[in-house]
């Protein structure tokens, strides 16, 4: 089956670091909190950046290291929950930024902290239905938008940033899964024309479906391939809270596989997580070609996928 790979990858994040030391004098919350509950340790908030600009910024960077002309890209896509404008899309706001020629697709995509997973689904459809070699995928967001900052069982866990990341198609091996269940309640946000809108979690019940998610989609990916963990150099969660993470990681105990954690320095940025983390995967020297990982992403919907990538 044909595949895909990231050929490039860029991040964007604001100029402001808010640290769990900053939020303590704003909610009733402590650093040793925060850390314990969630490996998370400062978040990058939005003052004069928005999501429009970070994922320019950071699809610039990619667009740079692959060094591939702006007419061999079939689309932009940018996964968010958070765009500037209900319409139009982030992904056109993009295409004019960066000078992109007029033929091609430009699109936005909702699923919430899956989104980035539901765009590789989406780009390899793309590509092997299109003309061009390359899709631009982006997740971007700024959730302190929709962040109640009087909240603190949410607040502490959001930061803003985005990710990009040049996809093209491979004979390298690769997997895709994805799931909707349609379970609304413990997560979500009200959306247009809703003044003061703000994100509403179920903390509970989304950290145990996230522990699901990520075994399903692990699970499901070795299943397919007929590989085992020991062959997959890296696992990418969706970086929500380290607890989650380790939570997953006790029933691969002793084997090589590394699953990767930053949400130390960024919190959960929803749909750019895992391009963030890549980005600075490549840059950190991590990635090898021929390396395997397994990304997995989960959030609102509830919305989840995972899929095997070669480096
Ligand atoms: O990307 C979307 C995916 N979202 C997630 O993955 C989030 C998943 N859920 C979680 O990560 C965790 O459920 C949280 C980190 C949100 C909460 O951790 P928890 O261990 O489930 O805590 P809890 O909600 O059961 O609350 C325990 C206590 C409560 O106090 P009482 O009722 O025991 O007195 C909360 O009021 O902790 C309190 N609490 C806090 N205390 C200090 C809640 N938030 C805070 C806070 N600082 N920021």
């Amino acid at each position: 089956m044909q595949g895909i790979k990231i050929v490039a990858t860029g991040r964007a994040l604001p100029q402001r670091i808010v640290t769990n030391e900053e939020l303590s004098k704003r909610v009733d919350t402590t650093d040793e909190w925060i850390r314990t509950r969630t490996g998370i340790g400062q978040r990058y908030i939005c003052e004069n950046e928005t999501c429009t600009s970070l994922a320019v910024r950071a699809a610039e960077k990619a667009m740079e290291k692959a060094g591939i002309g702006k007419d061999q890209v079939e689309a932009i896509v940018v996964a968010t929950a958070t765009s500037d404008l209900a319409f139009p899309s982030t992904a056109c706001m993009v295409q004019k930024a960066l000078g992109f020629p007029k033929e091609l697709m430009a699109f936005d995509i909702s699923a919430g902290c899956s989104g980035f997973l539901y765009g590789l689904g989406v780009a390899r459809g793309l590509l092997l239905a299109g003309k061009k070699e390359y899709v631009l995928l982006i997740g971007s967001e700024q959730l302190s938008r929709i962040t109640d900052f009087s909240d603190r069982s949410t607040c502490v866990l959001f930061g803003d940033g985005a990710g990009a990341a040049v996809i093209s198609l491979t004979e390298q091996p690769y997997a895709y899964r994805a799931w909707a269940d349609g379970e609304a309640g413990p997560l979500f946000c009200p959306g247009v024309g809703i003044d003061g809108a703000r994100l509403h979690m179920e903390g509970n019940q989304v950290f145990k479906f996230a522990v699901k998610a990520i075994a399903q989609g692990v699970e499901a990916i070795l299943k397919d391939t007929k590989m085992s963990i020991g062959e997959i150099d890296f696992v990418v969660c969706h970086q929500a809270n380290q607890r989650i993470i380790e939570h997953v990681k006790k029933k691969y105990e002793g084997t090589k596989t590394v699953f990767y954690m930053n949400m130390e320095n960024y919190a959960n940025t929803s749909a750019a997580s895992i391009p963030i983390a890549l980005d600075e995967m490549g840059e950190k020297g991590l990635l090898k070609p021929g390396m395997k990982m397994i990304c997995v992403g989960f959030g609102a919907g509830f919305t989840w996928g995972s899929a095997l990538l070669t480096v």
